[in-house]
């Protein structure tokens, strides 16, 4: 089984002072299936956090996840799906889960769901738990026989700014302050698929969902922009990843979007995520 460690090296920018937290406190478990006894204990934790709001995928599309093998690409990209749960004197403190989707040109990890119990946050733990996806990043390339150093880059889909629900002020702030950044949303209109069940997107018509994109270029932490072809590239990974599991014909309203996004070599702002 893959070891976790925490790695100061892989510190966000603005994670620098989480140093200061000594993770020897806790510890970093990957459960590796739904038979793992440790999946229900971690699941539950999400489920209260992410569940109720629609958020969490099913114990069966997680099971699928954890089951891909990175040296097996899916339609040429390596994939790999981790769950990570954070404890200490085996009380949970943390879970996180993120998935790599590489090929030869480098990784995207889809940052899923980050939860810190209340007594652990603002201590600088997350800034550790916001550096573990690299791990997963350069394991999912060398699985596949990739590039070790090929660029990797930590996407987060996140609503946007309304000015009323204070969590998701929250998270954005605290994706800022670790120096994350958005693709700026004026100019790439970025939308999930249709969440519903087969059902309800059968009697309707598609209902995609409005996010914005918050993302980590690793080592290229200060850039100011990137260009369309690199979102577009971001973009059909995420889309790559959602399409295992949605039905093709679902996925056409949002592959569809790709064609109005901004040309190949035009510039695109990165901003500040509460901008
Ligand atoms: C989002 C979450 C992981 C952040 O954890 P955290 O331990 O507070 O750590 P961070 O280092 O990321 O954030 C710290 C900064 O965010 C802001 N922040 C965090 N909590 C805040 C609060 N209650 N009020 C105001 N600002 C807050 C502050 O700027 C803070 O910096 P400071 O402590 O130096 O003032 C945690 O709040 C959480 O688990 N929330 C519930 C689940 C969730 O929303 N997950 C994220 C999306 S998947």
């Amino acid at each position: 089984m893959a070891k976790f460690a925490f790695l100061p090296a892989d510190f966000a920018p603005g994670d620098a002072k989480s140093a200061e937290f000594d993770p020897s406190q806790v510890e970093v478990t990957r459960i590796g299936s739904l038979d793992d006894p440790l999946f229900e204990f971690t699941y539950g934790r999400l489920w209260e956090q992410f569940g109720p709001a629609g958020e969490l995928e099913s114990r069966a599309v997680l099971g699928r996840r954890m089951a891909w093998d990175a040296a097996q690409p899916r339609a040429g990209f390596a994939m790999r799906y981790d769950l990570l749960l954070v404890r200490s004197g085996g009380e949970f403190v943390a879970a996180r889960d993120h998935t790599a989707i590489a090929d030869a040109r480098g990784a995207v990890v889809h940052l899923s769901h980050l939860l810190v119990d209340p007594a652990w946050r603002r201590g600088g733990l997350a800034g550790w738990l916001r550096a573990l996806p690299l791990q997963t990043a350069r394991a999912c390339l060398a699985a596949a026989g990739f590039p070790p150093g090929a660029p990797v880059t930590l996407v987060a889909e996140m609503e946007h700014p309304d000015g009323i629900d204070v969590a998701r002020d929250i998270r954005l702030k605290a994706y800022e302050r670790a120096g994350f950044r958005k693709v700026d949303p004026a100019v790439v209109h970025f939308h999930q698929p249709d969440f519903r069940s087969f059902a309800e997107i059968d009697a309707s018509q598609p209902q995609l969902l409005p996010f914005q994109l918050i993302l980590r270029r690793v080592g290229r932490e200060a850039d100011s922009y990137l260009t369309g072809g690199e979102v577009r590239t971001l973009v059909e990974r995420l889309y790559h990843l959602y399409a295992q599991e949605f039905r093709p014909a679902d996925m056409q309203a949002v592959w569809r979007q790709l064609d109005a996004y901004p040309a190949a070599d035009a510039p695109v702002a990165l901003l500040p995520p509460t901008a």
